[in-house]
């Protein structure tokens, strides 16, 4: 299927794999890739020297483009970014913090650049500073999130007709939202949950288990009181969580009970007292399957509902 995001990164499918802090690493980016998708190296958490390993590892998996995450607020963000251009990574999604200081930087090694944004007025921003393309995430994403819906996000974005190639994410769980969003006029897809119900994906069995058991109002958002959410499976840390918000403990206290949940959640595999972040779309994420079944899958319902959707009215 041919889109200005396939044109871009010369893949064969509009679907990236989000990058996913703790279970995203080179096997799955390079699986996702090899399935006709774009997979990502998430770096958020990481060390440089693992984040080096990583590359080396997908380019030793796949000689197709595949990308990395980079968390523009991580303390070994100049580093991270200084390996990227040296090892000419395909392309960058870039969140948590502003990309525009960053962008000529990695437009001079050749590296193509997605920033994830929140609402208009950063799309337009970042398409005038020269990004190749971007991603808008809704709420409904598993993860750090804002607070519109992808919804809304489509019809308040695309309606501005960008020159450069549009993802949304944000609850996109099958090949019917897929075709949702390019019927909407994106150019194609980033997807988080659907992934890490992958073989390949090296999150905990445990947490895998959680998200295909979880059903749509299985999710929590914690830290709204600090600014911005994150969603997750529903469990006992949210719980506390949200009592600690609730009975307003300082921001260092809230800081400090999230601190290494991550890791614990999705990696470790505690899934109550851990953190697994997931989007909301649950109820149709219920099958690990290989990733490049996952994309055939989504490929093949994407195709036919596009073809029931050319058909209604006739
Ligand atoms: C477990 C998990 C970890 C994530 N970590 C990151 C991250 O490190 N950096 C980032 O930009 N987005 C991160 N995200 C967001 C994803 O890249 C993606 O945009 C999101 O999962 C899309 O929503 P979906 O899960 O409903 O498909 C994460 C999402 C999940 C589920």
């Amino acid at each position: 299927m041919k889109t200005r995001l396939t044109e871009l990164l010369g893949i064969e499918y509009p679907i990236i794999q989000g990058g996913m802090a703790w279970c995203s690493d080179a096997a799955l980016a390079a699986a996702v890739s090899n399935g006709g998708g774009a997979g990502i190296i998430g770096t958020g958490g990481r060390t440089t020297e693992w984040v080096e390993e990583q590359i080396a590892k997908a380019k030793s998996l796949t000689a197709k483009p595949f990308g990395c995450n980079v968390m523009l607020m991580a303390p070994n963000v100049k580093d991270i970014i200084e390996l990227i251009c040296k090892e000419k990574v395909a392309f960058v999604t870039l969140g948590a913090g502003n990309p525009v200081p960053h962008l000529a930087t990695f437009k001079a090694a050749g590296v193509k650049t997605i920033p994830v944004v929140p609402n208009v007025k950063l799309a337009k921003r970042i398409a005038a500073a020269g990004a190749d393309a971007f991603v808008i995430e809704g709420m409904e994403a598993g993860g750090h999130i804002g607070t519109q819906t992808t919804m809304a996000l489509m019809e308040n974005v695309l309606a501005n007709k960008f020159d450069i190639p549009v993802l949304v994410a944000g609850g996109i769980g099958d090949g019917r939202a897929i075709a949702a969003a390019l019927l909407m006029g994106a150019d194609g897809v980033q997807m988080g949950s659907r992934f890490i119900l992958t073989d390949e994906c090296p999150a905990h069995p445990k947490a895998k288990a959680a998200i295909c058991a979880a059903t749509d109002t299985d999710s929590a958002v914690t830290g709204w009181s600090r600014g911005h959410g994150v969603r997750s499976l529903a469990n006992a840390f949210t719980k506390l969580y949200h009592e600690k918000e609730i009975a307003g403990v300082p921001m260092e206290e809230l800081m400090a009970l999230g601190t290494g949940t991550n890791r614990m959640g999705i990696f470790e595999g505690d899934t109550v007292n851990g953190t697994v972040m997931a989007g909301q779309s649950l109820n149709v994420l219920n099958e690990i399957k290989p990733c490049a079944q996952v994309i055939a899958d989504l490929m093949k319902e994407c195709e036919a509902t596009l073809a029931r959707a050319a058909q209604i009215g006739k």
